[in-house]
């Protein structure tokens, strides 16, 4: 039967997304609309794609992986001419040619693979794929004989009114047998309403060749839907959306109020973890089982071990260990490693600093470039004095350091292990182990000093 070698059509300017970015190169669930296409083609059985590139050119090649070939299409004169730029490293002897367009991501890979082997059981030459869309405007349509079956593809544009009332339509995607495709490509004219060398004139080509033509229906046309504007972007990220969560539901992930939170297609999140309303999972992040993320968490390439909490709190780059509670209102910036069984409460913020097991930063605290031992106490409204307006420096704090209210460290600066600070102190040099330390003025008291003044009268008398 031969294998399955997919050309990808993503030339096109889509100039309706009104963007200075190339429109395959838009992000749906954090991949971009080209990487959805590819990963349709691999799974459907692929063996090769061709990846045809043409406005922003270098910006498109840059999101195929390494070893896909791309092909350059210097003008934009059609599907057919598209396709053409590809010939030459095309075989007849490649079996089956799947093409596909670039901006269409919602294809699974599944529904491709079923249409192939339809395709090849019908000993077809070519079988596009059709759908039934509820508005079929600016697609073209499928045109079928008496007997029912293909006998071409009429543009929106260059339809009577009689195929205008055509409901089933042209999806953008073919299988073609490999020597026939190749064959009836430079028979192509571009006598049409576009002067435009379209890829659907192949049909005809092919049944004038005494090739057999077919058709494969997609059953889900929203499969099928083609990104051309920004409500397209959105309608189909919703059903990626959907398809996501669907998936993480089946392996054992709760969702309250599904449809408002968002995950990206990489994101893993391990079983009985429990994903609140308005959460974003971002680009590669782990969540560990057990765990309960949200309300309103962002979490952005980071790793959550199994059981930890993060409430209304943004978690960027960052690692987080067993049974951990984060938030509400917690920042945890790049480079962050907190350990197990930590609190980071409301408005923490750490930054590029490791936090020891058990230890706990409850509120109001600043940690930056901190290196934390474990069973810590922060009081509130900690600051760490990481920057002195040239340089950042380390802060280094031992295991059951006690760091009172209201404290500044001024980096570089080290506490020693079991060290106590006063709250209030501003402290500059390093802290011994098991020692207090102290650094602000002694409090002074003024006897009477509000009657002497007459401030304990109404004032005015
Ligand atoms: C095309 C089909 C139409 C179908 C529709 C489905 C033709 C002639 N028409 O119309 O029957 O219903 O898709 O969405 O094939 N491209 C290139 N180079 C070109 C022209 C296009 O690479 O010279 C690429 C585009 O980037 C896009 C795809 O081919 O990914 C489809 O092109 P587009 O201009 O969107 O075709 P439609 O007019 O939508
Ligand atoms: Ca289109």
């Amino acid at each position: 039967m031969g294998g399955l070698t997919t050309v990808i059509l993503a030339a096109g300017a889509g100039t309706r997304m009104k963007s200075d970015r190339a429109k395959v190169a838009h992000e749906l669930s954090g991949m971009t609309m080209l990487s959805w296409v590819l990963e349709a083609a691999d799974s459907a059985g692929s063996g090769k794609n061709i990846v045809v590139v043409g406005h922003q050119a270098e910006a498109v090649r840059a999101l195929v992986p390494d070893g896909t070939p791309c092909v350059l299409q210097e003008q934009r004169m059609g599907t057919g001419h598209a396709v053409m730029m590809a010939a030459d490293l095309l075989h007849s002897s490649a079996g089956t040619i799947l093409v596909l367009c670039g901006d269409t991501p919602l294809l699974r890979g599944e529904t491709l693979r079923a249409a192939w082997e339809k395709h090849l059981q019908a000993g077809n030459a070519a079988t596009v794929l059709t759908s039934l869309p509820p508005d079929p405007t600016g697609y073209g349509r499928i045109v079928r004989n008496a007997e029912n079956r293909v006998t071409g593809i009429v543009e929106h544009r260059d339809a009577t009114p009689g195929e205008l009332e055509i409901r089933e339509i042209n999806t953008g995607v073919f299988l073609f047998d490999a020597e026939a495709l190749l064959t009836a490509l430079p028979l192509l004219k571009n006598e049409n309403s576009q002067g435009e060398y379209y890829l659907t004139d192949t049909l005809g080509i092919i049944l004038s060749e005494g090739g057999l033509v077919g058709a494969h229906l997609v059953e889900d046309e929203k499969e099928t839907l083609g990104i051309n504007d920004r409500a397209q972007l959105a309608e189909a990220d919703g059903v990626l959306q959907q398809r996501i969560r669907e998936r993480h539901m089946k392996a054992g992930v709760t969702f309250r109020l599904p449809e408002t939170s968002w995950i990206a297609a990489d994101v893993a999140i391990g079983p009985d973890t429990i994903i609140m309303p308005g959460t974003c999972l971002e680009k590669g992040s782990v969540i560990g089982p057990g765990c309960l993320i949200g309300p309103h968490a962002r979490i952005v390439s980071s790793t959550l071990a199994q059981g930890v909490q993060v409430a209304n709190s943004v978690v960027v780059e960052s690692e987080i260990g067993e049974e951990t509670k984060v938030g509400p209102y917690a920042y945890l910036r790049p480079g962050s490693r907190i350990g197990r069984h930590v609190k980071i409460g409301d408005f923490v913020e750490i930054k590029k600093s490791i936090i020891g097991d058990d230890t706990k930063i409850s509120h109001l605290t600043y940690v930056g470039d901190a290196e934390v031992g474990q069973r810590v106490n922060f009081g509130c409204g900690v600051v760490v004095v990481n920057y002195d307006g040239r340089n950042k420096h380390r802060t280094v704090i031992g295991d059951d350091a006690f760091i009172g209210c209201n404290v500044n460290l001024v980096s570089p600066v080290e506490v020693k292990e079991h060290a106590y600070i006063a709250a209030g102190s501003t402290i500059t040099s390093e802290v011994p182990a098991f020692a207090l330390a102290i650094a602000r003025s002694r409090q002074t008291v003024l006897e009477d000093w509000v009657k002497r003044k007459g401030y304990d009268k109404p004032k005015g008398t």
